[in-house]
């Protein structure tokens, strides 16, 4: 193929981003929000991979309210990829730009629409550009017709590739649903072949993966068979990181008008150069806006030593011991945040109502951490000047790194890797699952005696929680979000942003506020009812934007409706008194109510 000299074009991502949903709007697709990165039904994965996960059920045939052409932008988060942060192209969170067909167009209009705003939109010169198609195997066959489409649009022969499964086939996003061959496009930046055999499978950089067409028609069940399903979909995704290094001739996605701020904030905050030390800058800037985008959402995740809070945990402490490597000043983690929320809140406002609550979280985990790190790197040393010819660290040696000192498996194995020896990795992964196992035995065992537990008193408590929700709204404004509640049969807490401490005579409304509706003796109605018609009807809670699907929602007369699992008390006439015992902080712009029912 041959490459044509780049021109040096400077498109900012706010025009990208208008430019790509004005395209699909134009041509029928509805605009959707961004789905939250903690996906809602799918417990078979920890974070939203991809545009399409919060679209599952649609996928598979249910009808959107919206119609058969959607279009967005999609937070998504990639864990999978952490060990190729550093590169030039890839990103652990990065907003993914999709557009979708329910059941309506197929194959041919997908790729010509894709070629359209490639080619007329953008203005990449055809010449860049090549594609790959599944070649088929025993669950598909070779797929001709995205090839006779690609070549009817101009495409060469030496433009097209055919690869298998490992390469042309997308999905399920978790274990089971909706997946198909791909046809993905990929952008030559222009530098030389890695080697005779250079193409767009190899990941020397040359070739820039950019976009995905996904010709989803089978389902894979839990036993892993495919299924052809009775609707053909197309699942495309394009990342926009990406799009935006080519449009600008960037030399990576860091080199971007997205991380810019990033990388100068490093630089101050480091007194380093990026160029001198591009692998560390890189993995800062991307672990921290993973980082700030999981704590800006929503559901509130925090860092632990479970599930999504355990990969929040690594994210920031890798950033944060590259940081230290580079003698960044205390605090640094949460300058680099605020230039964070700065350039996203305008398209992610979560980032700026959690602006708080984000910051809290990085300086607590700094304090955690940065109290163990300097004797755990201590103990590391000793540990690796100890192997004698044994050339691996032991697990039990890895594992107590990481119980006792917090270092997440990539930083022993960096540190590993600094002296020439290895780690027992499977070991690792071993001794990690029975401890997991071990404190989720311990969890439920904790969660027994609070929400889960269904007894009288806890169910009234957890009446008495909606309706110190919505008595807190009353009092002090709608701008209430619950971030937390833990209720056992004595007390009730419920934690919520706020800024300031609650007056005594705020308080005292709250509560009277809440035995008011005690008094009136309410049936706590329960019903379903869809996503689009709860948030019609004001109801609280965590929505993310999936219109259509079916959420429980329990009422208590004009005074509080709320997304809830349940149970609840019957009637509030049955709760008794209530009674507010404490009102404290927990972290900046975050407030805890205990009360309790006599
Ligand atoms: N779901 C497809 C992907 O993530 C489009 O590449």
């Amino acid at each position: 193929m041959t490459t044509t000299k780049k021109e040096v074009i400077n498109m900012k991502a706010s025009e990208l981003r208008k430019l790509y949903l004005d395209f699909y709007k134009e041509k029928d697709h509805k605009e959707i929000g961004s789905g939250s990165l903690i996906p809602d039904n799918d417990p078979s994965v920890l974070f939203t991979t991809a545009g399409m996960h919060p679209l599952v059920p649609y996928l598979l045939g249910e009808k959107h309210p919206l119609g058969k052409r959607l279009v967005n932008f999609q937070k998504c988060l990639r864990t999978g990829d952490i060990d190729e942060v550093g590169d030039t192209s890839h990103l652990t969170f990065f907003e993914m730009m999709g557009n979708w067909s329910l059941g309506d167009y197929f194959k041919e209009k997908s790729i010509t629409m894709t070629n359209e705003f490639l080619l007329d939109v953008l203005k990449i010169p055809q010449d860049r550009i090549s594609v790959s198609v599944f070649s088929g195997d025993e669950t598909a066959p070779r797929d001709e017709e995205s090839a006779r489409v690609w070549k009817e649009l101009g495409y060469h022969d030496e433009q097209i590739f055919y690869y298998g499964k490992k390469e042309n086939w997308w999905g399920p996003a978790g274990q089971t649903g909706p997946c198909g061959p791909d046809t993905e496009i990929f952008v030559d930046i222009g530098q030389e072949k890695c080697s005779d055999d250079c193409q767009p499978s190899c990941n020397c950089g040359k070739y820039f993966e950019i976009w995905n067409n996904v010709f989803m028609e089978y389902n894979k069940d839990a036993d892993g068979n495919y299924e052809k399903m009775a609707i053909q979909n197309v699942d495309t995704g394009v990342g926009f990181e990406r799009v935006l290094a080519v449009m600008n001739n960037a030399a990576s996605v860091y080199e971007t008008e997205l991380f810019i701020p990033i990388i100068k904030k490093i630089e101050e905050l480091t007194g380093t150069k990026y160029e001198e030390k591009a692998y560390q800058y890189r993995i800062i800037a991307d672990h921290m806006r993973s980082a700030t985008f999981v704590l800006g959402d929503d559901k509130a995740v925090v860092p632990s030593n479970v599930d999504q809070g355990y990969v929040l945990r690594r994210l920031i402490r890798r950033a944060y011991r590259y940081l230290v490597q580079m003698n960044a000043p205390e605090n640094a983690m949460c300058q680099i945040a605020e230039v964070i929320i700065a350039k996203y809140s305008d398209n992610y406002p979560e980032l700026a109502r959690n602006h708080d609550f984000i910051l809290t979280q990085l300086e607590k985990e700094e304090k955690v951490f940065g109290r163990t790190l300097a004797k755990g790197l201590k103990i590391a040393r000793k540990i690796i000047d100890n192997l004698g010819d044994a050339k691996t660290i032991a697990a039990e040696d890895v594992f107590r790194l990481y119980e006792t000192y917090g270092f997440p498996l990539e930083f022993t194995e960096e540190l590993a890797e600094e002296k020439g020896v290895s780690v027992d990795i499977d070991g690792f992964h071993r001794l990690f699952a029975e401890h997991q196992e071990k404190s989720r035995q311990g969890a439920a065992q904790k969660f027994k005696g609070g929400l889960a537990d269904s007894s009288g008193d806890t169910t009234k408590l957890h009446t008495a929680t909606h309706l110190l929700n919505a008595a807190l709204r009353e009092v002090l404004g709608g701008d209430i979000y619950q971030r937390g509640s833990n209720i056992n049969p004595e007390r009730l807490r419920f934690d919520f942003s706020f800024d300031r401490k609650l007056t005594d005579e705020e308080l005292k409304a709250a509560e009277n506020f809440v035995n008011k509706v005690i008094a009136e003796k309410i049936d706590v109605v329960y019903e379903e009812m869809s996503v689009k018609e709860a948030e019609e009807k004001g109801v609280v809670g965590v929505f993310g934007d999936k219109y259509g699907e079916r959420v429980k929602v329990y009422t208590v007369g004009p005074y509080s409706k709320e997304i809830c699992g349940g149970p609840h008390a019957k009637n509030t006439g049955d709760l008794g008194t209530f009674k507010i015992m404490k009102e404290e902080s927990v972290a900046a712009g975050v407030r805890r109510i205990k009360a309790k029912l006599t």
